[in-house]
């Protein structure tokens, strides 16, 4: 890859259980199966490769235990990985091994670098606080002190994210699905991270709300330049927001490439599968 890397993460595998040779030769799609019946073990993943540009969103799609959360809770070092390797460049230039990082030191991560958008927004947000408060508070974590500046700065954050400023004091509880969706994403913005994740981040959301959420995504992607990792079961959802993505099917990346070319001439057969579900 010829732009500069954001995220590498090399050879990652995670095994919940005894791991062997056996289990790793005994599991994956040829085996119809991520869980090894002798030892009970779950090779969640194994054997994944990502790089990740500034400016560059790739996907990572599968069905349901796949593997997906794995190697996302991989990423941001809420796992920690049987092997591999996950190494995030941040602003400064210097590089750091997520995998290695002490408790602390992947928390002060979590707040200048990277930044998560759940599904469930009740996983990223404070309902009992307001929306500014809930920007307010990422900020604070990272050493802002004035009020008056942390106020300027949620206001911005919560415009640019398309919540009306005049909700910005009103308790996120209250606030529809769509919009506590524009929450999360002004609150993971706040410290300008090098890194963006996105976990199925319109899966819970009616069509119709879940497409503007999708459009504002899209433009905030490419308005900021920030690396991201969009993850999804909805091939959809990963043809709008992604240039390249990789496909996991049972613990493996089955088929990496270009987004437009998997979804226009996908060759594992179920990459075909997952296209032909997209499009009915
Ligand atoms: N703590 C754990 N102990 C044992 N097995 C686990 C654990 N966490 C996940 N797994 C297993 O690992 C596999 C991958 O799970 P993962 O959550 O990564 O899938 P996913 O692709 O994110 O699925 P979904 O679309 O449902 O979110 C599944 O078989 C799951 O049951
Ligand atoms: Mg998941």
């Amino acid at each position: 890859m010829t732009a500069e890397w954001v995220l590498s993460v090399r050879g990652l595998g995670k095994v919940f259980g005894p791991v062997s040779d056996e289990v790793i030769a005994g599991t994956g799609p040829e085996h119809g199966s991520a869980k090894y019946g002798p030892t009970g073990s779950v090779v969640a993943a194994w054997g994944v490769n990502l790089d990740v540009a500034a400016g560059e969103a790739l996907g990572v799609i599968g069905e349901s235990g796949s593997g997906k959360s794995t190697v996302m809770r991989c990423v941001v070092g809420d796992l920690e990985p049987t092997v591999g390797s996950v190494v995030l460049r941040r602003s400064d230039g210097s590089t750091v091994d997520i995998a290695a990082l002490d408790p602390a030191a992947r928390r002060a991560l979590r707040i200048h670098d990277m930044a998560i958008v759940h599904q469930n927004p009740v996983d990223g947000l404070d309902l009992r606080i307001t929306a500014g408060g809930n920007v307010a508070d990422r900020l604070t974590a990272a050493g802002w002190r004035s009020f008056g500046e942390i106020r300027t700065r949620a206001a911005e954050l919560l415009d640019r994210t398309e919540v009306p400023l005049v909700r910005m004091d009103d308790l996120v509880r209250d606030f529809s699905g769509g919009m506590r969706q524009r929450v999360q994403l002004a609150k993971a913005l706040a410290n300008n991270p090098s890194l963006v994740l996105l976990d199925e981040p319109t899966t819970g959301l009616d069509a119709s709300v879940a497409a503007g959420v999708l459009d504002l995504i899209r433009s905030l992607l490419d308005d900021l330049g920030i690396a991201a990792i969009v993850v999804s079961h909805d091939f959809s959802v990963i043809e709008m927001l992604t240039t390249r993505c990789v496909v996991m099917h049972h613990g493996r990346v089955v088929e990496s490439g270009l987004t437009d070319q998997l979804f226009e001439d996908p060759h594992h057969p179920y990459s075909q599968r997952l296209v032909s579900a997209a499009r009915a």
